[in-house]
């Protein structure tokens, strides 16, 4: 599988930014992450407030649009979910011309691997020897260079922190926040700048998780709407999806992503789990285990047999994280927060990945919250072609949100040409021609799943 996924990234590459396969080898590359002492946290970590910047540097990156002003690196002070200081990356870019009032788009990218040299920002590196390139060149640079084309300021952050906690909600939450804090002293930006966030599948579940915390965790930000698709809900939910089946690849990677944030779960499992698993847990930490190996290694795989107990997720250990995972209040053991800002959230019905329904289950429960919500399911779609079709309205709402004209609509719904958007002249307008183009370009051909992409 992997020679025709590269194939298709490169088609990808060029078709929608222009950008080759091979990356240029700059002078400039950095050595991983797994070596490379900026990613090291200083002695003095916890001397450090949360979103504070503790170095920084200029690199050359894959997104090379005509409005990059320049493009930073910043380590930074965060958390983990046992709430300890941690410190990771977040790569930024300034706009050539910035909006007035200041305005900053957060942007996650969908890592879904559990180990350092597949961070997004070292995947953004020019000429970087990244596994992981296919994070930052499908959709991610129609995002962010229409965001610098609007005068927006851009963060994109290693949100699973320096323990490559794919998953694990509040690592991502409190590590988008806080790399939103980083750009704003890193660029002296004002207090109340205004921020929205976008992200799809594992970048809606930090961009969920930081809507969330952000009331509790991070009120001073200025947060004025958020996007999110394809968002997985419940780790236990998404977890029982996708084992066993042609994605089970995803399920062993959100189970090693909640090991590395939860030690007593990783005692839990490595005590219960035979030499197969462990030989697992310890591919997907290896180097270069990015989100290609995470899909074509482990098809078809069902974790259950691999485990000595009987229902292993409802044994207390793993019961009590499951239950501090999830932003179902149903299944919660804490009060899900609502976020008083306007969201628009998609999903495709037929996603093979993450499911749908958990995400219609908390659309529903947050309504009933007092949410602000526009929710469009998108009926003929599955998880990339709902990524894809996704764009032009998410590019629509994030601009409408900065600008306080959000729709209104009955929480909940939708408004009804919201997929068809990408086949009008408006996903002209708001992407340019030529991005639009090679987004429907892709019909008909292979995704990076190995499924063929229909509109
Ligand atoms: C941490 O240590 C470095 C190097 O000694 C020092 O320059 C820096 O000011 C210290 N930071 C804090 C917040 O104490
Ligand atoms: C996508 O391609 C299929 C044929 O593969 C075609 O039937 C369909 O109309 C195309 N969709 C759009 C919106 O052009």
């Amino acid at each position: 599988m992997l020679p025709s996924l590269l194939t298709l990234v490169a088609l990808l590459s060029t078709a929608v930014v222009g950008v080759p396969l091979e990356p240029r080898q700059t002078a400039a590359a950095f050595p991983d992450p797994t070596v490379d002492p900026f990613y090291k946290a200083p002695a003095n970590l916890s001397s450090y407030k949360p979103g504070d910047v503790i170095r920084s540097r200029s690199v050359q990156t894959v997104v090379n649009g005509p409005d990059v002003g320049a493009s930073y690196q910043l380590y930074y002070r965060s958390k983990t979910t046992k709430q300890k200081p941690d410190g990771t990356v977040a790569t930024v870019f300034v706009p050539k011309k910035p909006a007035s009032p200041t305005r900053i788009f957060s942007y996650q990218s969908y890592q879904d691997s559990t180990t350092l040299d597949c961070n997004p920002s070292w995947a953004f590196v020019d000429g970087s020897a990244s596994q992981n390139k296919a994070i930052v060149t499908l959709d991610t640079p129609i995002y962010i260079n229409w965001a610098l084309s609007q005068g927006y300021y851009v963060v994109a952050s290693d949100d699973y922190g320096s323990q490559s906690a794919f998953i694990a909600g509040r690592q991502e939450g409190m590590a988008v926040l806080d790399g939103i804090k980083a750009i704003r002293a890193y660029s002296k930006l004002p207090k109340d700048s205004q921020v929205a966030l976008f992200g799809y599948s594992g970048g809606a579940s930090s961009t969920v998780w930081a809507t969330t915390l952000a009331g509790s965790y991070a009120p001073d930000l200025n947060i004025v709407g958020a996007v999110h698709g394809g968002t997985p809900i419940s780790t236990r939910d998404t977890f029982t999806f996708l084992n066993g089946g042609a994605f089970s690849g995803f399920a062993g990677a959100g189970l090693v992503g909640i090991l590395n944030a939860y030690p007593e779960m990783n005692d839990y499992i490595l005590q219960h789990v035979n030499d197969d698993g462990k030989k697992q847990i310890a591919a997907y930490r290896s180097n270069n285990f990015c989100l290609p190996q995470v899909v074509s290694t482990y098809p078809f795989l069902n974790f259950y047999p691999e485990i000595d107990v009987d229902d292993p997720l409802d044994q207390p250990i793993p019961k009590a994280v499951l239950s501090q995972e999830t932003l179902l209040q149903s299944q919660a053991d804490f009060k899900v927060a609502v976020p008083k800002f306007p969201l628009l959230q998609f999903h495709a019905l037929l996603d093979e990945i993450v499911p749908y329904q958990d995400h219609a289950d908390y659309v529903k429960e947050q309504c009933a919250g007092g949410a602000n919500i526009q929710f469009q399911t998108l009926p003929i779609a599955e998880h990339i072609t709902g990524e894809l079709l996704g764009i032009p309205g998410s590019i629509i709402f994030l601009k409408q949100a900065f600008e306080g004209q959000t729709p209104k609509v009955i929480c909940g719904t939708g408004l009804p040409d919201f997929s068809g958007l990408l086949f009008t002249s408006q996903a002209d307008d708001v992407m340019g021609k030529q991005a639009a183009d090679s987004i429907r370009a892709l019909n008909g051909t292979k995704s990076v799943f190995g499924e063929v992409i229909k509109f």
